[in-house]
């Protein structure tokens, strides 16, 4: 039989590795070890056969024990009451943390918006790529090698091949319809655009616009004007004037630009109409002959108009935002204002 000595090292490891589960484990712990038939009460019975000579230092030792019985025994009991006298760990009393809920990006508000505004009149809504070759940006759209918009300082060019940039304007996206829709075409096109400018609160290196086109026999300059006055009424509510402007874009002819009464002071002069009673909103025409040539569709037959806007402009009159830098900073505070919308 293992001597007292052995004994009590044994039980002191399983004390110290001792911690309860629960209520009930801590316990079976005090009625295993310190209850009136425990471990402790027997081990003090066994000292009776202990030698005389070292009764006395195994008197020390199983008083030890005892001890580290008792103590731990009282440290997780005590722990135990006041976790109790706590109460329950979750007062489900208390009101939840809110959790924030996102909002939709402004700029996507508005994109949203536009798209159902012509979905509910026929258009499809169409996408391209972000990187587009020449052709697409420019040569398909009635732009020749030497025109200005393909200035270096306006375009960006991809480093590595100079025949693909990131794409100027959405009119790219009316090369890739023509390319591969059947005629008659009713479709807009929303996406991101990109122009090497400095960015300041009026200018940014990146934006969105949304491009219309629609080809079709017979389409007519009226039907232009009417389509986008609907446009208008839907977007900035009945009696917002229109008037087009003659203009000039090399894959329309007729070209205009379009203004729009302004929406802040209704024509009576302010900062964001720079007292003039008007906003420019986009620009538009008849699809020009040389580019349904440039795509085999004969300008005889067929006609169309296009029209092409920037997302962030209907934003900032709509909204009144007067810095295009806020719809990329992530201001919550900014972003938060268009909760409701
Ligand atoms: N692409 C022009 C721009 O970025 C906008 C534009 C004007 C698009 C006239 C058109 C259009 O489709 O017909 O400024």
């Amino acid at each position: 039989m293992a001597s007292l000595q052995e004994q009590i090292q044994q039980f002191e490891q399983e004390i110290n590795s001792f911690v309860p589960a629960n209520i009930a484990e801590l316990e079976d712990y005090r009625i295993r070890f310190l209850g009136a038939k425990g471990i402790v009460k027997q081990l003090f019975g066994e000292m009776k056969s202990v030698p005389a000579e070292e009764r006395k230092e195994a008197g020390q030792v199983l008083n030890g024990f005892k001890m580290l019985a008792e103590s731990k025994y009282e440290s997780f009991k005590s722990l135990q009451e006041t976790t109790a006298a706590k109460g329950p760990a979750i007062d489900n009393t208390l009101p939840g943390t809110p959790m924030p809920i996102g909002t939709r990006h402004p700029l996507r508000v508005v994109e949203n918006k536009i798209i159902s505004i012509f979905e509910r009149i026929g258009f499809s809504v169409a996408t391209g790529p972000e990187i587009e070759d020449d052709w697409h940006n420019f040569t398909s759209l009635n732009m020749p090698e030497h025109h200005p918009a393909r200035d270096m300082q306006d375009t960006f060019y991809v480093s590595s091949d100079p025949a693909w940039v990131l794409r100027t304007h959405t009119s790219s996206a009316q090369a890739r319809i023509l390319e591969s829709q059947p005629l008659p075409i009713r479709v807009i096109c929303p996406g991101r655009v990109y122009r090497n400018e400095t960015i300041s609160a009026r200018a940014h290196c990146f934006f969105h616009q949304c491009e219309g086109l629609y080809v079709d026999k017979n389409v007519s300059f009226a039907d232009l004007k009417q389509t986008l006055y609907y446009f208008v009424t839907e977007m900035f509510g009945e009696g917002t004037q229109v008037r087009f402007r003659p203009s000039y874009f090399p894959f329309t002819e007729p070209s205009a630009e379009m203004d729009i009464s302004c929406t802040v002071c209704g024509g009576s002069g302010c900062n964001l109409c720079k007292h003039t009673g008007w906003v420019e909103i986009l620009g538009c025409g008849m699809v020009h002959p040389n580019m349904l040539r440039n795509f085999g569709i004969d300008p005889e037959v067929y006609t169309g108009f296009a029209f092409g806007m920037g997302v962030e402009r209907i934003t900032q009159v709509k909204y009144q935002v007067n810095d295009l830098r806020l719809y990329s900073q992530n201001d919550v505070r900014f972003l938060r204002q268009f909760q409701s919308i």
